[in-house]
């Protein structure tokens, strides 16, 4: 039976393992999808026994969406951009690196049916997830992207790559039409320290997280009477992408999807 494996540190509240393995069942295919911890030092293994074929992909999680990269033959278009894999397969005998978060982002903001056009964005936290963020958010053709990050200089060093960026201080509230949330402030139920005050309303407060659904950071929002959106669908459509490229079955987002993530 195939095997399919998500890699990270933590890993044991990933998701990834339920809805694939859903997905097989829903369509017909034979095969298992595990978690799997590990160490900086273990990645070699593990690709190694993608290419022997005892594993016929991966998902790749905190924090070794960067770190994998040496190790993997070839990058498609979008991990190269972003230098940020989460997906990867054998294709021949290469070992290919893709990223499924920049269209889990997009497809999910898109379901929120609030159009980026034109839009000024707040991106907090320069961490794993944020070149893929900013690499879609630039695509969906928004007019200025602000980013701000407790470590200023990994916010200095996303500017190498994307020029356009407007790096602020940490702690420092500009005017915006969307901000987003990429760091992982509000897991453990953390506050982000922001001048709320003077954000004001109508706005669209996006949470990376999904787990705890709603973040002290979304509460807040929320209650100044801003449109809140957490991270399932990006984490549901990234799972879609990277099942559809190794099974070439697009499976269904629907409701009892997403119902598996009301944990
Ligand atoms: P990594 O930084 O290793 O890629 P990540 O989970 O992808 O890990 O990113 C964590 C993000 O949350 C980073 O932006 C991090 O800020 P730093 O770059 O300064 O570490 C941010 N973060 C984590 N804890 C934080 C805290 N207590 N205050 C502010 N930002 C925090």
């Amino acid at each position: 039976m195939k095997k399919y494996l998500v890699i990270g540190s933590p890993i044991e509240h990933s998701l990834s393992p339920k809805i694939h393995n859903y997905w097989f069942k829903k369509n017909k295919v034979k095969a298992i999808y595990e978690k799997k911890k590990i160490n900086n030092n273990e990645i070699k293994d593990v690709i190694l026994d993608i290419r022997k074929g005892n594993i016929s992909g991966i998902n790749v999680t905190v924090p070794f969406k960067k770190s994998i990269i040496p190790f993997i033959d070839e990058l498609t278009n979008l991990a190269n951009i972003t230098q940020s894999v989460n997906t990867v397969y054998k294709k021949g005998n290469l070992i290919i690196g893709d990223n499924t978060d920049v269209g889990g982002f997009e497809l999910g903001i898109k379901k929120t049916n609030y159009n980026l056009e034109n839009k000024k964005v707040f991106l907090l936290g320069a961490g794993g997830v944020a070149p893929s963020i900013i690499f879609a958010l630039e695509k969906m053709k928004v007019s200025k992207i602000i980013l701000s990050n407790r470590t200023r200089q990994k916010a200095e060093e996303l500017k190498k790559k994307f020029l356009n960026l407007e790096i602020l201080n940490w702690g420092d509230t500009p005017s915006f039409d969307l901000i987003v949330n990429a760091t992982s402030m509000g897991l453990k139920d953390e506050e982000i320290d922001l001048d709320y005050e003077k954000i004001g309303s109508n706005k669209l407060f996006y949470d990376v997280i999904y787990n705890p659904t709603k973040t002290k950071f979304l509460i807040k929002g929320e209650k100044l009477g801003n449109q809140v959106e957490n991270g399932k669908m990006m984490f549901l459509y990234q799972a879609q992408l990277a099942f559809n490229i190794w099974h070439n079955i697009l499976p269904l987002v629907d409701e009892e999807t997403i119902s598996l993530l009301n944990i």
